[in-house]
């Protein structure tokens, strides 16, 4: 059985990580969408890996407790989703070129999809984080994906939670189904990205020339 003596005291600096990085890759959302107007990112989400699904995980991999912090990534978890694949690819290279943390894993599960048919780029960051005892250098796993990724992947999570794990054969082969389904959409849109993004400007503009001026640097 794992322990975890004081789980508040344990998950402050992880929550702390979470809400920097939120800060940190909405902040380089919002730049892309000033300078490009065709922004790369549509959301940005992040969580601290909740007590329950920690322990079971380090028991699942048995992990010790005096471990968890360096074998467990994922307690602090960030998730960027994106309109199309060659965005991930930008906003990863955007991750690499920071020098506020150190990338020390990626794990690229799109050129090789999971046997689930999951798809996502993962890069695992070592984050230093200030506390009052000082600095702590903290794992956070920043996951990469498309809105048709996300949508396959809060699906199946939320099945595997249902069926704890064990998802009845014929609904695991809908889901791999599911994944081609939206690994199809991924491609089809990527083919027609640039008709997209032309028609979001468009539209952009329009929705911009609706607001009441504001004070432009360049006027
Ligand atoms: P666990 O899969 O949590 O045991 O983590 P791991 O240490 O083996 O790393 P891995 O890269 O396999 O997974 C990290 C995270 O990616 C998970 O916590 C999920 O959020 C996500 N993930 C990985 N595989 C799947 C999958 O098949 N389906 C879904 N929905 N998410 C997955
Ligand atoms: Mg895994």
């Amino acid at each position: 059985m794992v322990r975890i003596v004081n789980w508040d005291v344990f998950i402050a600096p992880y929550a702390q990580v979470v809400e920097e990085l939120k800060v940190k890759l909405k902040g380089m959302r919002q730049q892309f969408e000033y300078e490009m107007e065709q922004a790369p990112i549509e959301f940005v989400t992040g969580r601290v890996k909740p007590k329950s699904s920690t322990i079971e995980k380090a028991r699942r991999k048995g992990i010790n407790p005096e471990n968890i912090e360096k074998e467990i990534q994922d307690i602090a978890g960030l998730r960027v989703v994106c309109q199309f694949v060659d965005d991930i690819y930008l906003v990863v290279d955007k991750i690499k070129d920071r020098h506020d943390f150190v990338i020390v894993e990626e794990k690229d599960y799109i050129s090789r999809k999971k046997d689930s048919g999951y798809r996502s780029y993962h890069v695992i960051i070592e984050y230093p984080v200030e506390t009052i005892h000082g600095e702590k250098k903290v794992l956070a796993e920043v996951q990469i994906r498309t809105l048709a990724m996300n949508f396959w992947a809060t699906n199946e999570h939320s099945l595997n939670y249902k069926y704890a794990g064990q998802i009845p054969g014929e609904i695991q082969a809908r889901l791999k189904r599911a994944a081609e389904a939206a690994f199809q959409l991924d491609e089809e849109m990527s083919k027609i990205k640039n008709e997209i993004q032309e028609a979001q400007k468009v539209f952009h503009r329009k929705e911009e020339n609706k607001k009441v001026p504001k004070n432009n640097l360049t006027d």
